[in-house]
């Protein structure tokens, strides 16, 4: 049998690893994205993943996403919770439209898609969720109210829904990465970047096949009983 499995924010960084190593372990895999057309294709054409462009901030289009996705892949047996993005500003600098957008896509998105699979999952009695969270949402960072907000709520809807979903074959987790070389790291001002690495014990920055890898177990047959926790991959850089 092979489960199918979305990854939302799936065709760059943490996602793109995620998809690929759930490809890779014969899923079949649908990977959203909403912005980078290029990114998307070309993802596809090296990897052979499908995607299918929708915006995860709206709940409309989630319903009428993810009806497609089943109608191509069949019924979601694994949601991944990943599409994210920054709008890093000090508060007193922040817009409204900073914090919305940070909101829609990070947070309600959570929703948005976790509504459109989870009655199919208690039906049939089978689910994973995992939910990419932040280390910034456990500690808190500089430009990051709204960022830090979303990702610390995410924690919060994991443990409710993974309470809701227990006795239903339905196990909901977290992802608390630190901070991984992907573009989104990148985005940080240099100077600013160096004081965070030089931060981390392991001294280096994470990789995406590090989330991708505990994603893999959280979301596979084999997890039995690990369900509304956080699972910390940083290299130490915050000890829960
Ligand atoms: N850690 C430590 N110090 C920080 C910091 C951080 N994350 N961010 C900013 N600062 C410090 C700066 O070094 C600077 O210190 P000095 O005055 O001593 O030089 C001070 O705060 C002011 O910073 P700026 O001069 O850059 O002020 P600005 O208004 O131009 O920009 C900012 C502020 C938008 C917050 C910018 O500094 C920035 O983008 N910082 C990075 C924020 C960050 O860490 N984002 C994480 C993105 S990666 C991610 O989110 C993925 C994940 O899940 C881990």
């Amino acid at each position: 049998m092979s489960r199918v499995v979305i990854v939302t924010g799936g065709t760059r960084g943490i996602g793109a690893a995620i998809s690929t190593a759930f490809a890779k372990a014969g899923y079949k895999v649908a990977a959203t994205y909403h912005g980078n057309d290029q990114a998307a294709a070309e993802f596809t054409a090296q990897t052979g993943v499908q995607h299918f462009k929708f915006d995860v901030s709206d709940f409309a289009a989630c319903e009428q996403g993810v009806a497609n996705i089943v109608a191509k892949l069949g019924p979601v047996d694994i949601l991944v919770n990943n599409a994210g993005i920054t709008r890093d500003a000090f508060l007193h600098k922040m817009t409204a439209a900073q914090w919305h957008e940070v909101i829609g896509t990070n947070l309600n998105s959570v929703f948005n898609m976790s509504r459109q699979v989870i009655e199919g999952m208690r039906t049939r009695e089978f689910g994973r969720i995992v939910n990419i969270s932040s280390i910034n949402g456990q500690t808190g960072q500089v430009g990051q109210a709204n960022y830090s907000a979303a990702k610390a709520a995410i924690i919060g809807f994991t443990k409710a829904l993974a309470l809701e979903s227990a006795s239903k074959g339905v196990l909901v987790n977290a992802i608390a990465p630190g901070y991984i070389d992907t573009d989104m790291v990148r985005a940080v001002p240099p100077d600013v970047l160096e004081k965070i690495i030089a931060k981390i014990p392991v001294k280096h920055l994470g990789h995406a096949d590090d989330i991708a890898r505990m994603a893999l177990f959280l979301a596979s047959d084999d997890n039995k009983f690990a369900t509304g926790a956080t699972f910390t991959v940083n290299g130490a850089q915050y000890l829960t």
